[in-house]
């Protein structure tokens, strides 16, 4: 149990005794992954966190990629994109703390206009959500007019405005049959559209964005992982090149790769994304042996424990989305989500 505490002076960041017993469970969580000697470091801030995000009716929604210790140790919510996004809808609490990127931030603010929604650091970006604008958007209407335009949740809430309706890793093949029709253009990821283009029949449109880290894969390395290892199971995110999906078992979105490890206990895995992600599947199926060729995100790794305990104490950044545009986005968010869950 993490006190409460008098918000008038700043949290105390020593590592007391007092700290180190209510952070021990926490600690037991994490020892896979989380050295020892580190957690003196960690765990005065995770006290803080826990006490005041109880005392100001908070919650932590944390993306995949979150390193262990926010992950694990301050998290309320977990998971990809769409749960994250589903949730977050879902929440009672007055303020959204989003350990994720922008885009995930603005999408929880689209869906929740009356709630505070924080970003620990404003600079986390994502180079999907940067390689499209909603001029862009307006120009490909006009070049194929009356073809449906899908967005992955990776855009700016400008871009959302814009489209018809949005997708993420999880669901996009789903939504994009959803529409009923022959033709659709998908954006911006050129990677997953062409997955979704190899899952079904209809004319998939693509943009030219790709995720800065997903990207650097290629299928000569994960051919080469494959020798001497008959028994490695490859596990790849969609947004990686379509020569990287060709040598994968299996292709998912993160909540995809982690549900495949729980459902097939493979012994040997290696999860074909970023790397926080190995380290939280890893804590979970402790009996997997995971292989670990993985890329950071820069973006995501923006987000630490000080950064979200700044952010509560001093409600910043504040994401805002102007009201018109919070509203035309949100009709592409709230469409993906009536598209239902995907099969598992
Ligand atoms: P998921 O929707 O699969 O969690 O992916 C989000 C993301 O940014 C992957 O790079
Ligand atoms: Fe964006 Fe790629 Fe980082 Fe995901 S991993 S947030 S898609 S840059």
């Amino acid at each position: 149990m993490f006190p409460a505490r008098d918000r008038s002076s700043p949290a105390s960041l020593e590592y007391s005794p007092a700290v180190a017993r209510a952070t021990a469970p926490l600690y037991e969580r994490v020892a896979r992954v989380v050295p020892e000697m580190e957690w003196p470091i960690h765990a005065p801030y995770i006290a803080a966190i826990n006490a005041l995000k109880r005392d100001l009716n908070a919650v932590i929604l944390a993306h995949n990629y979150q390193t262990p210790e926010i992950f694990n140790c301050v998290a309320d919510v977990v998971g990809d994109s769409l749960s994250l996004a589903r949730e977050g809808a879902k929440t009672s609490a007055k303020i959204i703390v989003m350990a994720g990127v922008h885009f995930m931030a603005e999408t929880a603010k689209i869906l929740s206009p009356e709630k505070t929604v924080l970003i620990p650091d404003a600079r986390a970006g994502c180079s999907l959500a940067e390689s499209i604008t909603g001029a862009d958007v307006r120009l490909l209407r006009q070049r194929y007019p009356g073809v449906p335009i899908v967005a992955y949740v990776n855009t700016s809430a400008e871009v959302k405005a814009e489209v018809d309706i949005c997708c993420t890793s999880a669901n996009a093949v789903q939504v994009v049959e959803s529409l009923g029709a022959p033709e659709v253009i998908c954006l911006p990821d050129e990677y997953l559209a062409q997955y979704v283009a190899s899952r079904t029949k209809v004319k998939i449109i693509t943009w030219h964005g790709h995720c800065e880290v997903h990207e650097r894969f290629t299928g000569e390395q994960i051919r080469l992982l494959r020798q001497g290892q008959d028994n490695l199971v490859v596990l790849a995110h969609p947004e990686c090149p379509q020569d990287v999906l060709a040598e994968a078992d299996f292709v998912g979105s993160t909540a995809g790769m982690s549900d495949y490890v729980g459902i097939h206990s493979p012994k040997r895995v290696v999860l074909i994304t970023e790397c926080s992600m190995s380290d939280n599947v890893a804590i979970q199926y402790p009996e997997v042996e995971f292989v670990r060729p993985c890329n950071l995100c820069p973006h995501m790794k923006r987000i630490t424990l000080p950064k979200i305990l700044h952010a509560l104490e001093t409600m910043t950044t504040e994401v805002m989305v102007a009201p018109e545009m919070a509203r035309r986005a949100r009709l592409s968010v709230e469409r993906m989500l009536a598209v239902g869950l995907p099969r598992a």
